[in-house]
């Protein structure tokens, strides 16, 4: 194997650390409490470990936490009253309604209705519009945590051929602005492009982000490229168990790239990470401060 592993599990930490000093300064500072409010509506039982999982990394950080569960029956109006609460409540800095929510609700009306000041998840369209015009955001979580891996590893990005397979609105679409921001020069491929070997060939940088296990082959990959991972797909193993692999076949890919996001431990921590990095941000943007270096575009 001659790629370096791209710790992300060990950076998620470190940016914790960073993040939990930041909240202690900003108490003893201002007394100012970052606040993060989740919204679970239903009981998918993935969703229910990811909440668990925010809930406790946002008291980790010394922020405060809430968690609104509704039951599943819930219906639009009652989700976007709550939503109104929480917008018009100063407490709260962030707020997050966790995805995917049952079918009687409009989930682009909910995502609509969340103030774009405390939009954590960067899905309100006032923030894809600022991310898109160059102007400061709230990002999506997953793709900047990916942006913060690629910095670490590479620094300056200007100039790389930067190849984002997939075009989702929560990853592939706001990485590709991210490093559209960072100057690289950007292809975002997708299940109809033509000849996607020759595409990742010409790759400096490479996000896969498409959900297809294993998909990416090394021979597709260019020597010495920095590959991240976003994929997590569940697969039966040889042995029959299930195990987690990502978009790319690691084990080729490992021979060729420069630099590998391994599955699991590579982007699946920094995506918990970047969103209290951007209930920070919101705190501080929401009483007239600069988001701390790094931690946000
Ligand atoms: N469900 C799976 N991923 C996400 C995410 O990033 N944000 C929200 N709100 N829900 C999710």
């Amino acid at each position: 194997m001659g790629a370096d592993i791209i710790d992300g599990k060990a950076f998620a930490a470190k940016l914790r650390g960073r993040i939990a000093e930041a909240v202690a300064d900003l108490k003893r500072g201002k007394g100012l409490v970052p606040g993060l409010a989740v919204v679970l509506v239903g009981e998918d039982p993935a969703s229910q470990v990811y909440v668990r999982n925010k809930g406790r990394q946002t008291l980790e950080a010394g922020m405060a936490s809430e968690e609104h569960r509704l039951p599943a029956t819930t219906g639009q109006a009652e989700l976007l009253a709550l939503i109104a609460r929480l917008n018009a409540d100063p407490a709260v800095h962030g707020i997050l309604v966790q995805l995917p929510l049952p079918a009687q609700i409009d989930t682009a009306a909910v995502i609509g209705a969340v103030s774009p000041e405390k939009d954590v998840d960067g899905f309100h369209v006032i923030n894809v519009g600022r991310l898109a015009t160059g102007q400061k955001a709230l990002v999506p979580c997953t793709p900047l945590g990916c942006l913060m891996l690629l910095r670490d590893r590479l620094g300056d990005l200007s100039g790389a051929n930067a190849l984002v397979l997939g075009r989702s609105n929560i990853v592939g679409k706001p990485m590709a602005q991210l490093l559209l921001g960072e100057s690289c020069t950007v292809t975002i491929a997708h299940s109809r492009t033509r000849d996607l070997a020759a595409t990742c060939a010409r790759a400096d940088i490479l996000v896969a982000a498409v959900g297809r296990p294993e998909m990416v082959k090394g021979d597709w990959i260019r020597p010495g490229a920095t590959v991240i991972d976003v994929g997590i797909n569940r697969v039966e193993g040889p042995d029959g168990k299930a195990r987690l692999v990502g978009d790319v076949d690691f084990a080729s890919a490992a021979e060729v790239a420069g630099a590998i996001t391994p599955v699991p431990g590579g982007v699946g921590p920094m995506t918990i990470a970047c969103l209290l990095a951007n209930t920070l941000t919101a705190a501080c943007r929401a009483n007239g401060l600069e988001a701390p270096a790094g931690l946000a575009v």
